[in-house]
């Protein structure tokens, strides 16, 4: 197993890409913290499966949006687990709106959750982990990172950010042996966006433009974070690494007008 007797935060796992790191972790060794911001059923079930795996999970309600209760769920880590190793910076919204219907508190709202909560979550996540002489931050980013998203400026500005973040904050932490890194999904189907891609007419556009010909599963992201969580991964920082089919490898990116 590659992550025994790890202690790891997912940010934003009570469903899709998260939920499937959280129980991919745990299968790996690691004890694992659920964060959630509004469904707290599902996370509950996300710590079952965790438990039932072997190994401790709490759900831990926290809207990543706010300092205040990020600040409060290390806290609860604290107690709890007293300390951390690991944390996933995954919670993260897009939110589809036309130039002429954006405003700031769509704005606001995005770069919130999308690149302030990740920077607190590791001001406070890199305290811990110097104290145990080492640590690995992933954070999720987008193909959007890199390449523009019609109707999503606040989302691709969000996630270049990211980029950005990851590598100043690998500069940072690698005194202190944390590897910050960050991964790069391409489209992937999770439930909340299963009815878009089940369309047939929708799916076969994205066939096109992506190389590998096809939209990713939550699996296919999995293999790359617990890579960029484990010690295979020590001499690794301040890396993006897209999962995405190799769509961003294409030079003429069609899949932008297509969104
Ligand atoms: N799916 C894709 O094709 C794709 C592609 C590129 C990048 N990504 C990125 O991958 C990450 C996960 O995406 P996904 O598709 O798995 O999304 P998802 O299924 O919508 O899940 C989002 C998760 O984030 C949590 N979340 C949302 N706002 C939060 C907040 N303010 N505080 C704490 N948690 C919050 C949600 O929890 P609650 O519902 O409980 O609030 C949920 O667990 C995101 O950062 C997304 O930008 C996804």
């Amino acid at each position: 197993m590659k992550l025994e007797n790890k202690i790891a935060l997912v940010t934003g796992s009570s469903s899709g890409i998260g939920r499937g790191i959280a129980v991919a972790f745990a299968k790996e060794g690691a004890d694992v913290i659920v964060n959630y911001n509004s469904r707290k059923d599902e996370a509950e079930e996300v710590v079952k499966k965790i438990r039932d795996i072997g190994r401790k999970s709490i759900a831990v309600k926290a809207n990543t949006g706010s300092v205040k209760e990020i600040e409060e769920m290390f806290k609860v880590i604290k107690n709890e687990f007293n300390g951390l190793d690991i944390l996933v910076n995954n919670a993260g919204i897009s939110e589809y709106h036309v130039m002429d219907e954006m405003n700031e508190e769509i704005w606001e709202r995005t770069l919130s959750i999308n690149l302030k909560g990740p920077f607190f979550c590791c001001k406070f996540a890199y305290k811990e982990m110097e104290k145990r002489g080492s640590g690995k931050i992933v954070n999720i980013a987008s193909c959007g990172g890199i390449r523009g998203f019609r109707n999503l400026p606040h989302y691709c500005a969000s996630k270049g950010g990211l980029i950005a973040l990851t590598k100043q904050l690998a500069g940072e932490f690698g005194k202190f042996r944390i590897n910050v890194n960050c991964i790069g999904p391409g489209a992937i189907v999770t439930e909340r966006s299963e009815d878009y891609w089940s369309s047939e007419g929708t799916r076969k556009v994205w066939e096109k433009v992506i190389p590998l010909g096809r939209i990713g599963l939550v699996d296919e992201i999995i293999g790359g974070v617990v890579y960029l969580s484990s010690s295979d991964s020590d001499y690794v920082t301040g890396q993006t690494f897209f999962i995405d089919g190799g769509w961003t490898s294409q030079a003429n990116w069609p899949g932008a007008n297509l969104l």
